[in-house]
């Protein structure tokens, strides 16, 4: 089961630019990538850094603490793929980006 949230306006993400944003509990690194979005979990494995703080760099997100690099299309680091962060898919509805969280059946 997944759960749908709103988490930003379409203007509060331009292109190129990442913001952190928080989905009913789960930190979410937004990212615009030539006005497609992407999420993905907003926490660095490295030692935890904000992801939606980092630099996007075509579809490259770098961490802002210490530059590991992560696909924004598959989560995935480029030097090392085993390593990566979930994503999550996003809905675009007019202004709205919503997100959609996997949730526990209650
Ligand atoms: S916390 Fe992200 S690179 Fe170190």
């Amino acid at each position: 089961m997944t759960k749908r949230i709103a988490i930003a306006k379409v203007s509060d993400v331009p292109p190129g630019s990442c913001i952190s944003v928080e989905a009913d509990g789960v930190g979410v690194a937004l990212c615009n990538l030539n006005g497609s979005f992407y999420a993905l979990d907003n926490t660095c494995p490295h030692a935890g850094g904000p992801l939606g703080e980092g630099t996007l760099l075509g579809e490259i997100l770098e961490c802002p603490w210490h530059g590991w690099r992560y696909n924004v299309r598959t989560g995935e680091r480029p030097e090392n793929p085993d390593f990566k962060v979930t994503c999550y898919a996003v809905e675009v509805e007019g202004e709205r980006i919503h997100v959609l969280i996997p949730r526990a059946e209650d």
